[in-house]
């Protein structure tokens, strides 16, 4: 049975009222309510009454929803008008007094049901919310996966490259950390990082279509050959482009213009200053670097000291105008770092 509250400040009419609906309802009396913890399904008030409990009742209202916790406001003569005005507020109907039993029986059954409604919507959006909650869930896992099927292809498509590349094995590997090292110093988010090192492997994925005459040719290169050299850039951009992907889009952008110079001396396109994008610009001072320490077959590998000295001060073939100033800074702020990475990813 619903639970029906009664809030009659004349002992005689909350009588007559609980007679009438005892029968039907759970008939609470004042000193039996308790709104917050268990409030009952429809209150059936007089204004004096009402008044005293305002405060509660509003309360009570506030946390479970005025509809399932409905007020019947019991007036007389002027006072329907005033009250009616105030439908929404503290309560939900009136009924004229003096009571006739049939329209007080529709008006608490009409109320009964509008809050059964109320209930069965708010359950409703409850579940609708925590099934909102395990889709979101599922979105963000699926999202995880596909990241990680991304850079796991990345990760393949590196070894590749690897697999026809002249550098020694760890140059890649290198050249990664050296970036992520670099993106930190200048205050990349982690985010930002984390990708920047996965995309600075594919700096070099070009390298697979260029010949191997070329390519495995232990001396110096002529003019021709050197110009086939210099493709890997737009070639390893063509393998990456085209895709939605922001990731395999950065990918591009640093296969394209990892040659590029500060001082738009670089390859393929001569661009200058910001017009290279950043990722590119990290990963150029982060590929010279390693170059710088490694050997090859027409000079020696340089220690740290003499790479970084290079790399700040030139050298005649390495000049500081060919970096972002700003990187170069970063670069030297850390240069120990890139020691330790150098030192840990030796060949
Ligand atoms: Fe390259």
């Amino acid at each position: 049975m619903a639970r029906v509250a009664l809030l009659v400040e004349h002992s005689g009419n909350r009588r007559l009222l609980h007679d009438y609906l005892g029968p039907h309802y759970t008939v609470m009396a004042e000193e039996e309510l308790c709104l917050e913890a268990e409030p009952p399904e429809l209150v059936v008030a007089d204004p004096r009454a009402l008044h005293r409990w305002e405060p509660a009742l509003r309360q009570a209202r506030a946390i479970w929803s005025p509809l399932l916790i409905p007020v019947l406001l019991m007036v007389s003569g002027d006072g329907v008008r005033q009250a009616s005005e105030r439908l929404g507020d503290t309560a939900e109907d009136v009924v004229r007094r003096p009571l006739s039993k049939a329209e007080l029986w529709a008006r608490i059954q009409n109320l009964l049901r509008l809050r059964a409604f109320s209930a069965d919507l708010n359950g409703r959006l409850t579940d609708t919310a925590a099934y909102s909650q395990v889709l979101e869930r599922r979105v963000a896992e699926r999202t995880e996966q596909l990241q990680y099927t991304l850079s796991e292809t990345v990760q393949r498509l590196t070894r590749a490259s690897e697999f026809r590349d002249t550098d020694t094995g760890r140059h890649i590997a290198r050249v990664c950390h050296h970036t992520r090292q670099l993106a930190d110093a200048l205050g990349c988010d982690g985010q930002l990082c984390r990708e920047l090192f996965e995309v600075a492997a594919l700096h070099d994925v070009g390298k697979i279509a260029v010949p191997d005459h070329v390519l495995r040719k232990p001396g110096p290169l002529d003019a021709e050959e050197w110009a086939l050299m210099k493709r890997h850039t737009v070639d390893g951009e063509w393998m990456l482009q085209g895709s939605d992907s922001p990731y395999l889009q950065r990918g591009a952008e640093v296969a394209r213009s990892h040659h590029e110079r500060y001082d738009g001396t670089g390859y393929p396109d001569g661009l200058a200053g910001d017009a290279i994008p950043l990722s590119a610009r990290l990963v150029q001072l982060a590929d010279v670097y390693d170059a710088l320490r490694t050997e090859r077959p027409y000079k020696p590998a340089f220690s740290h000291e003499q790479a970084r000295r290079i790399i700040l001060e030139g050298d005649g073939r390495t000049a500081p105008e060919h970096f972002d100033p700003e990187i170069l800074r970063a670069f030297e702020r850390n240069a120990a770092a890139f020691d330790r990475i150098q030192e840990t990813l030796k060949d």
